[in-house]
């Protein structure tokens, strides 16, 4: 059975092992509870002893129980492995198969002690899921370590996985060079193999690394020194894991920073702001700041379940009072008065693409970081990098598994640190708005200073003053539908009857702004992306002008649609769905475009290989097969006049 406890840093229940019992967890902890707790991942391609290594840490720490290492044993026994030998692979392995169900992650977390330390090893399969795993399992290690077969030596995935580590900002790296036992024991091949990774490592910036020669099958240099190899004075992995520097530790030294995950208000009497402290240190009177606000006031107390502290550390979840009543909400950034972090909209970042679907630049994506969730868009990658030879490619978007560095920018400014300096507050993640998946992981470089020096421009005559002349409210009527629907042709009755009344109103067609404005694009997903958008900026700025605009485009995508429904005032969004079916549209064929696209002389056309994504709540729904285009007009136009008073 599987038992979690919830990880307080991710909020990811954390898998404990399972050979822990329920009832023995609580005992388990309470036991362990004063010791520090090393976080940290291991990674090696398939064949390097992976499991062998996770299943002997586990059994040489007893936290095995009797009637599982009885059946490992047995178990061990039929698959013929040496006798004495156990195969802890099997013993990994077998849990993993128990785990499969309802775990959506890839990354089995277990749990161990030692008298000195207790450990969360993050266990990421090497299959060809590795990048998600890894950076999943690696994001809040303290340490990494990777694993080389001795016969084979650094492999491209040992480098794959060292670059990612680099990336991940892993400072503390242990080159287990496995298997040891398989090349008689030779330090000369040990040695060899470390000058080839030292070369390596130099070339993507790592500082340093601990080589040590182990073998996980026989147990050389895991717990105890090995015998076998009277060469190697150095520790052993476990004397290393426990006295490896954790980052809680180091993350004391840096200014405060907590950003607030919820506001605790039990009573009138009592406002308190909680959440994790991810670097520095606070006592009650420190000057603090809010951020984005910029607000500031004192920490009036810090409390804790155990009573309120004298002071609390990276590390510690903690509720602050203030003693001045200020805002403060889920989100923001608590950090030292003056030494705030920065707060921007723009930004460059690396991003680990882990979806199916390749990145669309444009495409709004909800980003998470630290406490806080907005709506970001990518850029086209500056560039892509390949982690095999760690070269610089240039790239249109992102596919699975894919490393780049793209700029993005956020609906609204967020407090932030680079990930260099602070992880918790420069790493996030990418969720896609409409299947709330996970599709990027990435790490901020730096705020663009552009981002810094344009600012919002107040005019006198705004946008109610323009409407106002215009004796009406200004609307964005959104026309979608697929090609030879009746867009176009729809849009243009409504606009002719709207400016008989007297209306003043604007159509952008398709066909027509993608002769100029939008000339530079094509139909791949990426450029209908970006055709949308261009024209939800355009007609933004005509109902700024108080304009009723009316636009005729295919718009297939949802996440656009929804992303030109964002940009308008509450209200303003008028979306009309011209619902014919493709057959209908297709034998009307007034373009001919169909034909050519069923003949293979036109790609991408929508309907036939590129999707369209019916709105699931337009504001209206016409069915130009029930109705003439007259008559969709005029309800159109009936539902426009409805909301305009
Ligand atoms: S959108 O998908 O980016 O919103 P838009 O409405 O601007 O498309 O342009 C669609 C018009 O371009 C169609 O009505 C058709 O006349 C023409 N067209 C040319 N190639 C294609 C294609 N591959 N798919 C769809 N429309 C195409």
């Amino acid at each position: 059975m599987s038992a979690d406890i919830q990880d307080t840093k991710t909020d990811e229940p954390v898998y404990v092992t399972e050979a822990l019992i329920a009832e023995d967890i609580d005992a388990y902890l309470v036991k362990h509870q004063h010791k520090t707790m090393l976080r940290f991942i291991t990674c090696g391609s398939v064949d390097d002893g992976k499991s062998t290594l996770i299943g002997r840490l586990l059994y040489d720490s007893k936290m095995i129980f009797e009637d599982q290492l009885a059946s490992l044993e047995h178990d061990s026994k039929t698959v013929g492995t040496q006798a004495g030998d156990i195969d802890f692979a099997l013993l990994v392995d077998g849990l993993a198969a128990e785990r499969e169900q309802g775990i959506t992650i890839d990354v089995a977390y277990r749990f161990f002690a030692t008298d000195k330390r207790k450990f969360i090893v993050a266990d990421t399969p090497g299959h060809e899921q590795y990048t998600r795993n890894m950076v999943t399992g690696a994001s809040t290690a303290d340490l990494a370590v990777i694993l080389i077969d001795a016969r084979q030596g650094v492999l491209t995935q040992t480098r794959r996985h060292s670059y990612l580590v680099k990336l991940l900002g892993i400072r503390n790296v242990v080159l287990a060079i496995n298997k040891m036992d398989l090349v008689d024991y030779s330090a000369e091949r040990f040695y060899e193999i470390v000058s080839e990774y030292s070369n390596f490592a130099k070339g993507i910036g790592m500082e340093s690394f601990l080589p040590i020669p182990i073998s996980g099958l026989k147990g050389d240099n895991i717990v105890t020194p090995s015998t076998a190899m009277p060469w190697y004075q150095g520790p052993t992995l476990i004397n290393h894991l426990e006295v490896a520097p954790i980052n809680d530790t180091e993350m004391q030294e840096h200014p405060f920073r907590m950003a607030v995950q919820w506001v605790n208000r039990p009573n009138l009497d009592f406002r308190g702001f909680t959440g994790m402290i991810s670097a520095g240190t606070v006592r009650p009177g420190d000057a603090i700041r809010v951020l984005p606000s910029g607000k500031t006031t004192t920490v009036k107390t810090i409390t804790t379940f155990d009573g309120d502290l004298d002071k609390a550390v990276a590390g510690q979840s903690v509720t602050l009072t203030f003693n001045d009543e200020i805002d403060c909400s889920r989100g923001d950034v608590i950090v030292q008065s003056d030494n705030p972090c920065e707060v921007a909209d723009q930004f460059e970042a690396t991003v680990v693409w882990m979806a199916e679907e390749a990145m669309l630049p444009g495409r709004p994506y909800l980003l998470k970081i630290g406490t806080q969730t907005v709506t970001a868009t990518v850029n086209q990658p500056k560039y892509e990098v390949n982690v095999n030879t760690l070269e610089h490619t240039a790239a249109k978007t992102l596919a699975l598994n894919a490393i780049g560095v793209v700029n993005i920018s956020t609906d609204r400014p967020i407090p932030f640190e680079a990930y260099a300096e602070n992880p918790d507050l420069g790493g996030f993640i990418l969720v896609d708005r409409m299947t709330n998946a996970t599709i990027a992981a990435g790490m901020l470089h730096f705020a663009l200073r552009r981002s810094q020096n344009i600012h919002w421009q107040t005019t006198d005559v705004d946008r109610d003053a323009h409407a106002a002349q215009k004796n009406q409210q200004a609307k964005a009527v959104w026309f979608t539908g697929l090609s030879g629907s009746g867009k176009s042709t729809i849009a243009n009755i409504v606009e002719r009857k709207l400016h008989a009344m007297g209306k003043h109103t604007f159509l952008l067609d398709g066909d027509n702004v993608r002769h100029g404005l939008n000339r530079d694009l094509g139909f791949t997903d990426a450029d209908r992306v970006e055709n949308v958008r261009r024209v939800g900026e355009v007609a933004k700025l005509m109902t700024d002008a108080g304009l009723i605009v009316l636009t005729a485009f295919i718009s297939p995508f949802r996440s656009e649609r929804q992303m030109v429904r964002d940009l308008m005032a509450a209200g303003e969004f008028i979306e009309v769905y011209v619902d014919t079916p493709l057959a209908v549209a297709e034998e009307r064929d007034v373009k001919g475009l169909y034909k050519k696209a069923r003949a293979g002389q036109l790609k991408n056309f929508t309907g036939i290989d590129s999707p369209y994504e019916a709105p699931e709540d337009a504001e209206i729904v016409v069915n130009t097969v029930e109705l003439s285009a007259e008559e969709a007009a005029d309800r159109v136009i009936e539902r426009i006049l409805a909301a305009i008073g």
